[in-house]
């Protein structure tokens, strides 16, 4: 089976990883790795073109690794450049802009868009993904909030990391601090110690995809009906039942899935204003 798995250079303790930088134009990729490699920040937008290349090198325990990083353009009309640049990648930072509901939504399909060119779930598999909630240092526009994001990324077993390229928020977290095993260069390097599987573990989510699926639909219906998941119109007892399975499903002894609390307290409101109108 073919795997991500990088040579070993002559030395044992050495390492040579391949990491892609993801997300919808202008999010903030290049303005991560410039923050994280040259310590700076740099207002002005200039849009990658196709693709920026650059190297660093860094101590993970006793190895030390050298990270081929392929700084990816967001813009549509390179993804005739980017889609030559997934293969053999062992790690994938996926960025979006807390203040654009937009660049969060599209991680979907910048996840498929990769998927398309990997050939295989079992691909997509090996290899590590952090998600980076970017710009939390302009808080008044912010419009998805850290338990939306960290929810869509640790319910399919990537690690969350709330940044600033700007304020250097995070950044240092999220690449690397060496009492977190969830740093995202530490992460590659476990896996590939373990022979190219992530370990199930690393992200130890706590949760099932169930309750994640039923707080994100949840928050994302139109009116106590449609949370409760009933027909407008229904009896107490279908609104009973229906409120019943969401509790035993959202209650806070019970789930720790983020958001959760505000979940359950929404589903308890729904019940009592549906409730109050039928007879
Ligand atoms: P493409 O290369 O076109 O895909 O964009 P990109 O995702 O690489 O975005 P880039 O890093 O070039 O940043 C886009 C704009 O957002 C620039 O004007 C940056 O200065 C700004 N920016 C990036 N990160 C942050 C941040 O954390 N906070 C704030 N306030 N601005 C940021
Ligand atoms: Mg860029």
């Amino acid at each position: 089976m073919e795997t991500n798995v990088p040579k070993r250079r002559d030395n044992k303790k050495s390492l040579r990883v391949k990491v892609i930088s993801l997300g919808n134009a202008e999010v903030g990729k290049s303005c991560i790795i410039k923050r994280y490699c040259e310590k700076r920040f740099v207002p002005k937008y200039l849009a990658t073109i196709g693709i920026d290349y650059g190297v660093t090198k860094v101590q993970v325990r006793d190895r030390e690794i050298k990270v081929n990083i392929f700084d990816m353009a967001g813009h549509p009309f390179f993804y005739e450049v980017r889609n030559e640049f997934y293969k053999d990648s062992q790690g994938v930072l996926l960025v979006y802009d807390v203040g654009l509901r937009e660049s969060f939504d599209a991680l979907d399909s910048w996840l498929g868009e990769m998927k398309q060119e990997m050939g295989s779930q079992a691909n997509m598999d090996s290899i590590v993904f952090v998600v980076c909630a970017n710009k939390v240092d302009l808080t008044k526009r912010r419009v998805v909030d850290e338990g939306e994001g960290r929810l869509w990324a640790e319910s399919r077993g990537f690690h969350y990391f709330e940044t600033s390229a700007q304020s250097g928020e995070g950044i240092n977290e999220m690449f690397q601090v060496y009492t977190s095993t969830h740093a995202f260069f530490s992460s590659i390097t476990d896996m590939c110690e373990n022979g190219g599987k992530r370990p199930v573990s690393e992200v130890s989510v706590g949760f099932t995809k169930e309750q994640a699926d039923t707080i994100r639909r949840i928050r994302n219906s139109k009116d106590s009906w449609d949370m409760l998941g009933v027909k407008p119109g229904a009896t107490r007892e279908e609104v009973n039942k229906a409120y019943r399975k969401l509790a035993v499903l959202l209650h806070p002894d019970k789930c720790v899935a983020p958001g959760s609390e505000d979940a359950f307290k929404a589903v308890v409101n729904a019940r009592t204003s549906l409730l109050k109108n039928i007879k």
